[in-house]
């Protein structure tokens, strides 16, 4: 039997009030239905949202009836003219279904190997001790700002083969990129363009061992390559995918340490075990919130609501990974949790292109950061933390830490 369509924003997951404990609002949800709806403020129109994590996964993985590229719903209207920019969102692999999808991610996927990040270990290891070396005169300083931004920012500059004098201003564009608000996102996407084309020319004529330049010269077996537009595209995706959720991590991560005296002894006494503390934290408490919008392409069931063509749909990574079906006391931080099933990087064909990276430059930066600065603490009480004002990412705006 089908249910009755749940009422138009019953709950709030938008407001910054929502945000400040958007577990407790998702556990609330959890309890009146599996399935949601609420006025998506990016395009102002009602959007399914699904919490459970078997549906996620259904929703995620099943890119006929779900899917992207929402000019290819039955009797789409062509777009009309878009401002400049979308066109790089829209041409952007997170975006286009298969079999496009399948072209634009096999160009990149090998930039992303196992072989790569590990070559670039180093590299991180080096990041996080500049970054260390910076701020040992300051025994306050913001942890978000200060550290776990420049971390991402500097090895995405040194992948893309851009100068270092650049990170100001991507980092800048990094919070207005994953902005709802959509004059401040075109900005930041426009600013990358402009910044990253004069690079792309001269990789052109002269390629070099950077990501940026296999991306110029990447080829498919028949010979195809990425367009000027995909080039664009990518590069923002990187940038847009790869920044704030790792930043993100590496905050939430901290944020538990500083909260649990136990996990912290714990971990100074057996790094190795930074490792599983990322992986419970990427569970508990993960750097993204909702996936990218999927549209219904068939009237489609999802845990016995019915969902209409063309109906927006978001499944919430975070709601998912706290599913008390799958993750046994799922509010309870365990570092030795055995079902590591969450799905915290996505799931199916757009899973996460840089999930490998993410965890190796996390590890990196939190062992090395332990290593120098143990007693590290938060230097406010938790209640004057502020989350990021995004339905899409769940991180601190700020984290203001103190000691040695
Ligand atoms: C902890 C850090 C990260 C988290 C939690 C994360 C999470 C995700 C999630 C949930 C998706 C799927 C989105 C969807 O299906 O709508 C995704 C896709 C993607 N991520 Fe990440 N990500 C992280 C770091 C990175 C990094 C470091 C990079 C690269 C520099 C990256 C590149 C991508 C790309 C390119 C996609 C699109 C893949 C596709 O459409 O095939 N991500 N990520």
């Amino acid at each position: 039997m089908t249910l009755p369509t749940p009422e138009l924003d019953r709950f709030d997951i938008i407001s910054p009030e929502a945000r400040a404990d958007i577990h407790g609002l998702y556990r609330t949800m959890r309890a009146a239905g599996p399935v949601h709806r609420f006025t998506d403020p990016f395009s102002g129109r009602p959007a399914w949202i699904v919490l459970r994590l078997p549906s996620c996964v259904e929703i995620l993985r099943d890119t006929t009836t779900f899917i992207r590229d929402k000019s290819a719903l039955p009797g789409a209207k062509p777009p009309g003219p878009q401002p400049r920019g979308v066109e790089l969102l829209v041409n952007s692999m997170v975006h286009r279904d298969p079999p496009e999808h399948t072209r634009l991610r096999r160009l990149v996927n090998r930039a992303f190997s196992t072989r790569i990040v590990e070559s670039l270990r180093e590299r991180v290891g080096t990041i996080v001790q500049e970054l260390l070396d910076e701020l040992e005169p300051r025994d306050e300083f913001d942890f978000v700002q200060d550290f776990a931004a420049p971390v991402p920012i500097r090895l995405l500059c040194e992948m893309l083969g851009v100068p270092k004098s650049v990170e100001p201003e991507l980092d800048g564009w990094g919070v207005d990129v994953i902005s709802d608000s959509m004059p401040r996102m075109l900005g930041a996407i426009n600013g990358l363009r402009d910044l990253i084309n004069p690079y792309i020319d001269a990789l052109e004529k002269k390629p070099a061992e950077t990501l940026l330049s296999h991306l110029v010269h990447a080829r498919t077996d028949n010979g195809e390559r990425l367009s000027r537009v995909e080039l664009h595209s990518m590069t923002l995706l990187l940038f847009l995918a790869g920044h704030e959720t790792t930043v993100n991590l590496l905050s939430n991560s901290l944020l538990a340490i500083t909260q649990d005296d136990a996990l912290r002894a714990e971990l100074l006494a057996e790094p190795k075990l930074f490792a599983d503390h990322l992986e419970e934290t990427l569970r508990y408490d993960g750097p993204a919130d909702l996936a990218s919008v999927r549209y219904v392409s068939r009237p489609v069931e999802v845990d016995g609501y019915s969902f209409e063509v063309g109906d927006p749909v978001f499944v919430s990574l975070l709601a998912a990974n706290r599913d008390p079906d799958v993750f046994p006391d799922p509010e309870r931080f365990d570092l030795r949790r055995t079902n590591r099933d969450h799905i915290a990087f996505g799931a199916g064909v757009h899973s996460c292109l840089g999930s490998r990276l993410a965890r190796m430059e996390a590890l990196e930066a939190l062992k090395g950061l332990f290593a120098r600065r143990p007693g590290l603490t938060l230097a406010v009480p938790t209640s004057e933390l502020r989350w990021k004002p995004s339905r899409m990412m769940h991180g601190l705006a700020a984290l203001p830490v103190r000691g040695r």
